[in-house]
């Protein structure tokens, strides 16, 4: 199955698409996460990706459909994936659908999760990620068992850079702009479906799986 996942800033891409993931026994593909890997590696992807991602604006389509390109190459893609913001603007939607055909696959399901703005900032200014595991909290809406420690795997817990509220704000119009209009393009194509993403994450989580079973109405 090839899913994809938007929605805004703090919609709750990354904390529903680990949770599909491991139901579903696909690779979980972030941009940003890949993006934040080169950066802390240092890599002359990283130094590139680093310019646009501590602003809080979209890397340009070129770097990033080039690293989407690659990794959907790779041999556990074959029996699918979920691509988790990315496209972010129609040409990345384009070439998106140009990988695709040229090895013969298509999308199966768009989900867009919807969260109202002011939500999103509590949601970002309080998140804490597993600087081991990548594992994603909230201080309040999703604490971890101990404070600053992954209950997975015992890791740290860090903020991420672009998680202040004046980048916040830069993501969240970069969003509205070049990003929302994509919902046109996959709902005009039947494929997309909207998920209240304000509900607690176990109803999110459960109101996609059976999206993707096919068993919502
Ligand atoms: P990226 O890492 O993708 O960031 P983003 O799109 O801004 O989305 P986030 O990861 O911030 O939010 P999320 O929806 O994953 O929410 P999460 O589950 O963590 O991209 C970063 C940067 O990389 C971009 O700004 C850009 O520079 C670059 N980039 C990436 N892709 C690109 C592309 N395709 N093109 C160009 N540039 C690109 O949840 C947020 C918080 O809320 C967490 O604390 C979580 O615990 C909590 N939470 C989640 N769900 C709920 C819930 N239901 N109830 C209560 N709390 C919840
Ligand atoms: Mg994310
Ligand atoms: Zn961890």
């Amino acid at each position: 199955m090839n899913i994809l996942f938007m929605g805004p800033p703090g919609a709750g891409k990354g904390t529903q698409a680990e949770r599909i993931v491991a139901e579903f026994g696909i690779p979980h593909i972030s941009t940003g996460d890949a993006f934040r890997l080169a950066m802390k590696e240092g890599t002359p992807l990283g130094l590139k990706a680093k310019e646009y991602v501590d602003q809080g604006l979209l890397v340009p389509d070129d770097v990033t459909n080039g690293i989407v390109r690659e990794r959907l190459q790779q041999d556990d893609c074959k029996r699918g994936f979920l691509l988790d913001g990315y496209p972010r603007t129609l040409a990345q939607a384009e070439a998106l659908d140009g990988m695709l055909k040229e090895s013969g696959r298509r999308i199966d399901h768009v989900i867009s999760l919807v969260v109202d703005r002011d939500m999103l900032l509590k949601r970002l200014t309080g998140r804490r990620i597993c600087k081991s595991c990548g594992a994603t909290y909230h201080i309040l809406f999703n604490p971890p068992k101990q404070e600053g420690v992954c209950d997975k795997c015992g890791g740290e817990l860090y903020q991420r850079s672009d998680d202040t509220e004046e980048k916040v704000g830069t993501r969240l119009d970069e969003y509205l702009s070049k990003t929302e209009p994509l919902l046109r393009y996959y709902r005009d194509q039947g494929l997309l479906r909207e998920v209240n993403g304000e509900q607690e994450i176990d109803a999110v989580t459960a109101q996609i799986t059976s999206i993707l079973k096919g068993q919502a109405e």
